[in-house]
């Protein structure tokens, strides 16, 4: 175990009180790029932390031909392979090829997760992930329903299914998904993964909101200004190009991992931390959503797409010059809309969503800036009186800081902004757990908190079909360019401009 994380509480809490069941995960996509970048590398973490169980089984299923021995060379981390828990947790590896609507592939399976039953005395506990496209999440859960394997083969086990995002690409076809899963599998059973909620950083924000006393009064529309929530990326769409173009910013970072964020700095304390009290309050913020109408779209949200440019003295290729992108692609790389939640606390106040690709840095942030001094009574020169910002730091440099005015030294009043900050990084100096490590971790133990609800997701996608229908209505306009490296298209700096706010800076 490495002493980071013998030193994290966090992971000694999980293990005295989060145990999971013996178990077997069949990863659908095994021979996917997630499957090696995220899923197996969490897992790693996880026996390194000593939270898998004794008896504990990885079963990938994919359509290429792999023996289990260059399944485990390919999901292999770099740096691990001499490692004892690498070697104790690989040894559990297994590998099936086969075709995802096969039913053969299915009693493979069958046949496969009873051997290791008998074997390895896991129970007939199951946990499904689907790492595979989104047009093969139904297809895999009806064949997993038809082969019997949905249920549960034995008195208390538990069979349990992630399925990756994207969750649906509009209203229609999220509930159609849901339909579809839900015909095979119970609701409870079923865990929408959004992995910004695995971010040890998104979590807190119901820890600073609800453990503590002096920020709840402030909450709502009587002190806060706006809400500005980013999620600025430097990379571009790379070899992901082909899915990018299909989905866009808005679908691929605003609607979920954005819409995510702003629940959680929105919604009412729940009468209790179990996952259905917070996922209650959450859906409520989401079903209080405004929808716009399509012209209400042309006022509250921006799109862009990237030029060539520089990012950090390096040239990168415009979207157009990116492989896979059609010339005449309407799909934006940047996205910003204004979005209101219409109940008592927020009622009019702009929450400010932006993401893009290839924009100065990679920074996701939540700022909630307050309303200004009602009177002034300190004339601070030609210097304007600054609100207090309080800032959520999310990557990079995780923390929490909060703006606000002083004087300064000297016989005259001249008033200077300070910041109060706290950083992760020195006041705990232990890593956080990797996203998918406390995701798949929570469905192991059967903890749904940090997973998307049906109702949650149907509501998001209900208040941002008329944006992107707007978009997709040529008569929208032409969508804006921005330099690859700047912070976004001119239009959305003019956009804020003229409702007498400004963007961050980046
Ligand atoms: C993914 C998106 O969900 O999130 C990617 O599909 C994006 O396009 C990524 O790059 C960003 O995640 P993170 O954790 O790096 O902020």
């Amino acid at each position: 175990m490495s002493p980071a994380i013998l030193d994290n509480p966090l992971r000694e809490g999980l293990e005295q009180t989060r145990a999971s069941d013996p178990c077997v995960m069949v990863i659908f996509g095994a021979s996917g790029d997630l499957t090696s970048r995220k899923l197996v590398p969490a897992l790693y973490e996880l026996a390194e932390a000593n939270l898998l169980p004794a008896n504990f089984a990885v079963v990938g299923v994919s359509r290429t031909k792999l023996s289990d021995e260059e399944f485990r060379t390919r999901v292999t981390p770099d740096g691990v392979e001499s490692h004892t828990n690498w070697h104790n947790l690989v040894k559990g590896f297994s590998y099936l090829a086969g075709g995802y609507d096969q039913p053969e592939t299915y009693q493979e399976l069958k046949t496969r997760l009873e051997e290791l039953d008998e074997s390895l005395g896991t129970g007939g506990n199951r946990l499904f992930y689907l790492a595979v496209p989104p047009e093969a999440f139904s297809v895999i859960s009806d064949q997993l329903g038809a082969a019997g394997l949905s249920e549960p083969g034995k008195p208390n086990a538990w069979v349990r299914l992630i399925v990756e995002k994207p969750f649906g690409h509009d209203l229609d076809s999220a509930r159609k998904l849901n339909r579809e899963l839900q015909r095979v599998f119970e609701e409870g059973q079923i865990y929408r993964i959004d992995h910004y909620l695995g971010k040890e950083t998104v979590q807190n924000i119901l820890t600073l909101r609800f453990a503590n006393g002096i920020f709840e009064p402030l909450w709502n529309r009587r002190y806060i200004d706006n809400v500005q929530i980013t999620a600025a990326e430097s990379l571009g769409v790379g070899e992901r190009a082909g899915y990018y173009n299909q989905s866009g910013a808005l679908r691929d970072m605003l609607q979920n991992h954005l819409m995510q964020i702003l629940a959680l700095v929105a919604m009412e304390c729940p009468i209790s931390n179990d996952a259905d009290d917070i996922r209650d309050e959450k859906g409520k913020v989401c079903r209080a959503l405004r929808h716009y109408t399509p012209l209400e779209v042309d006022d509250n949200a921006v799109r862009g797409q990237y030029g060539p440019g520089f990012i950090e003295g390096q040239k990168v290729p415009g979207f157009f010059e990116e492989p896979k992108i059609p010339a005449d692609s309407r799909t934006e790389t940047y996205a910003a809309a204004r979005i209101f939640v219409d109940n008592w606390r927020w009622h009019d106040v702009p929450f400010f969503l932006r993401t893009g690709k290839r924009l100065a840095r990679k920074m996701t942030e939540v700022a909630l800036t307050f309303k200004k001094v009602p009177h002034r009574i300190f004339d601070n020169g030609s210097g304007e009186l600054e609100p207090n910002v309080l800032l959520l730091r999310i990557d990079p440099d995780e923390g929490i800081s909060l703006r606000f005015g002083t004087k300064m030294p000297g016989l005259t009043t001249q008033i200077r902004w300070v910041n109060m900050d706290f950083q992760y990084g020195t006041s705990f100096a232990r890593p956080s757990p990797l996203a998918y490590e406390r995701l798949i971790h929570d469905c192991l133990v059967g903890d749904p908190t940090l997973f998307t609800r049906a109702d949650s997701i149907e509501a998001c996608w209900a208040a941002f079909d008329p944006i992107l229908a707007r978009w997709s209505d040529p008569a929208s306009g032409a969508v804006p360019s921005y330099e690859a490296g700047s912070s976004g298209p001119r239009e959305a700096e003019t956009w804020m401009e003229d409702q007498g706010r400004y963007w961050r800076k980046l």
